[in-house]
C-alpha cells in the first residue's frame, strides 16, 4: 500500500496544502498553534500522525516568528510518533546571507540550513536565492529539492507581452533570465548592479536602447526593498521605453515596497510563493508534482 502522508499547513500553507490534498487525497491533518499571553506558542496536532508520513508546509516569508513554532511542530509530530517529516516552504529565506561580506559576520545561509536539516528529513523549495551555494545540498544535509518557476513564468509573458525584452538586474539574476528568454525566443539583457546599501543600489542599463522597439520584462528572484526594480525602471523611462513589467518570484515586498514600486507605472507580477496582491503567477502545480514525484513514485 502507497504511503498517505499527513499534510500538516502553517503560516498561510492552507492553499498549497488543499492543491495536494485534492491531487492524491493525502489526509489535510489539524494543528494549532496556541499563543500564551507571554508570547510563547504550544503546538498542538489534532491528527493522528502516529506511524505517518508528515509534511509540513509552510510560508516562510519574515521567518525570525515563525522559525520556534515550525521546529517545535516537526518535534511535536515527532514525539507523537510521525516517521518521516518533510518541510515544503515554498520561499527559502536566509539564503541571501552566504558569505561572511565583512569582519564578525554569520553565514545565516547555513545557520538556517543546519537548523532545517536538524529537524526535517526532507525539504522542497522553489527557486531558493542560490549565488555563491550552487546547489541546496551544499548546505542542507538532508534531501532537498530546489524546483524552478521558469516554465511558468515563461508561458505568463509569452501570452501577456509577445514583444518582450528581459532584463535581468545583476549577474544573479542570469540563471533565471537567460533560461525564460531561451525558451521563448526573447531577447534578453544582463544589467550591472552595485549595491551601496539595504535601501540603495546603483544599477547601470548598457544597450538598452537597441531595443525600443520591445516591451520591457525585469525579472528577479526577490522583490524585497524594491529599489534594484524601482533603479531599473528609473532607467528604462529615461530612455522612453515601453511601460515595463516587473515580474518577481518572491513578493517579500518590505514596509511600503509594494506602493513605492506601483507609483512608478509599472505593472507588477509575482509567483504565488508568498500571499501577496501582486502575485498573478501560480506555482501551485509545481509543488503539487514534486511531492506526487516523491511519495507517489
Ligand atoms: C539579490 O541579489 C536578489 O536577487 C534581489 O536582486 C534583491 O534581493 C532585491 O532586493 P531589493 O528589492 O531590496 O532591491
Amino acid at each position: 500500500m502507497k504511503h498517505r502522508p499527513i499534510l500538516l499547513p502553517l503560516f498561510g500553507g492552507e492553499s498549497i496544502a488543499n492543491a495536494i490534498h485534492e491531487a492524491f487525497d493525502y489526509s489535510l491533518g489539524d494543528i494549532t498553534l496556541h499563543q500564551f499571553p507571554d508570547g510563547e506558542t504550544m503546538v498542538r496536532i489534532h491528527s493522528c500522525v502516529q506511524d505517518q508520513d508528515v509534511i509540513v508546509i509552510a510560508n516562510l516569508d519574515h521567518p525570525n516568528n515563525k522559525l520556534l513554532p515550525l521546529l517545535f511542530t516537526a518535534e511535536t509530530a515527532r514525539d507523537l510518533g510521525a516517521k518521516k517529516i518533510g518541510l515544503v516552504a515554498p520561499y527559502l529565506p536566509y539564503m541571501r546571507q552566504d558569505k561572511q561580506f565583512h569582519g564578525g559576520e554569520g553565514i545565516s545561509s547555513v545557520y538556517f540550513a543546519r537548523l532545517v536539516s536538524t529537524y526535517f528529513d526532507g525539504l522542497v523549495t522553489i527557486d531558493p536565492h542560490l549565488h555563491r551555494w550552487h546547489d541546496l545540498n551544499d548546505i542542507y544535509t538532508i534531501p532537498a529539492k530546489a524546483l524552478h518557476a521558469t516554465d511558468t513564468i515563461a508561458a505568463w509573458i509569452k501570452t501577456h507581452v509577445p514583444d518582450a525584452i528581459l532584463m535581468g538586474p545583476d549577474a544573479e539574476s542570469s540563471q533565471w533570465v537567460s533560461e525564460i528568454a531561451h525558451k521563448i525566443d526573447a531577447p534578453f539583457l544582463i544589467l550591472d548592479k552595485e549595491r551601496q546599501g539595504d535601501h540603495s543600489v546603483k544599477v547601470s542599463t548598457p544597450n538598452i536602447a537597441l531595443y525600443q522597439n520591445h516591451s520591457p520584462v525585469l525579472v528577479d528572484d526577490i522583490i524585497s526593498t524594491g529599489v534594484t526594480m524601482m533603479e531599473t525602471v528609473s532607467h528604462l523611462k529615461a530612455l522612453e521605453m515601453k511601460p515595463p513589467v516587473c515580474i518577481g518570484i518572491h513578493a517579500l515586498f518590505s514596509d511600503d515596497a509594494y506602493e513605492n514600486l506601483q507609483k512608478t507605472g509599472a505593472k507588477i507580477i509575482t509567483c504565488n510563493t508568498i500571499l501577496h496582491a501582486s502575485n498573478g503567477i501560480d506555482l501551485k502545480g509545481n509543488l503539487v508534482h514534486a511531492v506526487g514525484a516523491i511519495f507517489e513514485a
